[in-house]
């Protein structure tokens, strides 16, 4: 029996890193899946992996049109909507705020979070008919502590959590549970594409994201992956609303090795 047995899925950005993880471990629990990315070579290859749980579709998730085609085909492939995952991503506009082009602020805009509102938007009336579902969105860190990413793509990932409370409280009472998720520093082709694609370049990467919170390891797509599963499984049917954070503990606050020495060694207290 698999977690996901007879649950059909959207994946949005399912070509590559979380997405693409979250569409191999949801066909692995017996979900169906449609894979939906502009990288077609890519996504095609995955979804020919997967065999018959899998179809891709190329989609821009910019595109209303696109969208609504994409929801549109897991009903005509699978016959239903379970679980909308609205994960498709990228870095978007970078530097100091007065260097930032406005079109380059709109495009981030709207891959981040446009696509977020459309996604929401058009599998809320399949899931509505169906009496059931599980919307779920890609947030990051960066929408909950500053200085954790880039302007623009902080304030999208921010918009995220709160698009996901404001619909998940809409949506409730006809039992489709809305949530997001924030992953903290995750090794992807997102995060890899900034240096050498190499092993020791990757390595690198890897000791870098080690370093960078409590938990002294990377992110795998695979921990986004399996939270992914949690929310579009039977599991979490009273969670709604809620931005759940996979991030090794960076947001909770300093690794103890990073605590000031005093409150790291036990002296006899003062009374
Ligand atoms: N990797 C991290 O550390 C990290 C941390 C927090 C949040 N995230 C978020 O996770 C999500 C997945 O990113 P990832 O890290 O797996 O990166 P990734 O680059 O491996 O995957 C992103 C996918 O989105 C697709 N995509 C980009 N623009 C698109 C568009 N307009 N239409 C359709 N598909 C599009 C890409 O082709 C790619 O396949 C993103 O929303 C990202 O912001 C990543």
């Amino acid at each position: 029996m698999g977690r996901l047995d007879g649950k059909v899925a959207v994946i949005t950005g399912g070509a590559s890193g979380i997405g693409e993880a979250t569409a191999r471990l949801f066909v692995a629990e017996g979900a169906r899946v449609v894979i939906a990315d502009i990288q077609d070579a890519r996504g095609a290859a995955v979804a020919a992996e997967l065999g018959a749980s899998a179809v891709f579709q190329h989609a821009d998730v910019t595109g209303e049109g696109d969208v609504k085609a994409t929801v549109d085909r897991a009903v005509t492939a699978f016959g239903r909507l379970d679980c909308m995952f609205n994960n498709a991503g990228l870095l978007g506009t970078v530097g100091p705020i007065e260097d930032i082009p406005v079109d380059e602020y709109e495009l981030t805009m709207q891959v981040l979070l446009r696509s977020v509102f459309l996604g929401m938007k058009y599998a809320s009336p399949v899931m509505r008919a169906q009496g059931s579902g599980s919307i779920i969105s890609t947030s990051s860190v960066a929408g909950i502590i500053a200085g954790d990413g880039p302007h623009i793509y902080a304030t999208a990932k921010a918009a995220v959590i709160q698009l996901t409370k404001s619909v998940a409280l809409e949506l409730a009472e006809h039992r489709i549970r809305v949530n997001a998720i924030c992953p903290g520093a995750t090794v992807t082709p997102l995060v890899l594409a900034g240096v050498p694609n190499t092993p020791q370049a990757e390595d690198a990467v890897k000791a870098a994201f080690t370093r960078y919170q409590p938990i002294p390891r990377a992110g795998e797509s695979i921990d986004i992956a399996q939270a992914a599963l949690w929310l579009a499984s039977d599991e979490s049917t009273f969670v709604t609303g809620q931005a759940i954070v996979v991030d090794g503990g960076l947001t909770t606050g300093r690794p103890w090795s990073k605590q000031p020495p005093p409150f790291r060694t036990h002296t006899p207290m003062r009374r």
